[in-house]
């Protein structure tokens, strides 16, 4: 349990400058419990608070676990320069409480993508130790055969990479589709995967980390939501 000013909670949250959320504050816009509280100063207890900000009902978070169902022709990278950036899919304040991506998806790639506030939870996420095996639907420009899916789970060899990198598991799913699971996150991996069994991805994406899957969250692409423990529990490797 902990106790912050209101003016501190609003901008551990996101909302502004310290400056910025007192005047927030002295101006009437943010309430608790329908009744607008003017003195910053206030102290209130964290935990489950729930507080509105221009009649927006925010609860609040000391961190974010954000699940978002990313649509095609958006970056993951910080300073998107083609694309807008996926953080332009969440509300503003986000991004001023530096809620990142964990890992990246090719601008074209779709499907699941975690993000977060929480540096050492993306480190853990991001960390190549860290076996959490990805699932990824890709459609393929050439039929998908048994001898694509025995190469992928062999394992082929990339340029620059020591190794050869072989999928955890792998089924065709329809003749131009297949789902092919990783434990690594290697640059373009399955389009490099695709490309160096002589195939070619056409589409991507992402459907389950770990035992979360993107259709049980029921969002909408573009669509975001909160992880609860019990998802991020979900999140582990296998
Ligand atoms: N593999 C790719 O090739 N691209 C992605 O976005 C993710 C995995």
């Amino acid at each position: 349990m902990s106790k912050l000013t209101l003016d501190r909670i609003l901008q551990s949250q996101g909302f502004g400058t310290r400056k910025w959320c007192s005047e927030l504050i002295a101006d009437g816009e943010v309430s608790l419990g329908d009744k607008a509280v003017r003195d910053s100063r206030i102290a209130f207890e964290t935990d489950g608070l729930e507080f509105a900000v221009y009649g927006e009902v925010w609860t609040y978070r000391e961190h974010v676990y954000i699940a978002l169902n990313k649509p095609a022709n958006f970056e993951c990278s910080r300073k998107a320069s083609h694309h807008p950036g996926v953080l332009t899919l969440l509300p503003e304040q986000f991004a001023r409480r530096d809620v990142q991506p964990v890992g990246r998806l090719d601008h074209d790639t779709t499907g699941l993508l975690l993000m977060s506030d929480d540096g050492p939870f993306i480190h853990k996420q991001s960390s190549p130790k860290h076996h959490v095996p990805k699932v990824y639907v890709a459609t393929t420009q050439e039929p998908v055969t048994p001898e694509l899916v025995a190469q992928l789970l062999a394992g082929v060899k990339l340029h620059d990479e020591p190794g050869s990198l072989a999928a955890v598991t792998c089924r065709k799913v329809d003749i131009h589709q297949l789902e092919i699971v990783l434990e690594q996150g290697k640059y373009h991996q399955v389009k490099r995967m695709l490309a160096a069994a002589e195939n070619h991805c056409v589409a991507l994406r992402r459907t389950q980390i770990g035992l979360l899957k993107l259709d049980e969250l029921g969002l909408a692409e573009g669509a975001w939501c909160y992880l609860d423990a019990a998802q991020l529990a979900l999140l582990k490797p296998g």
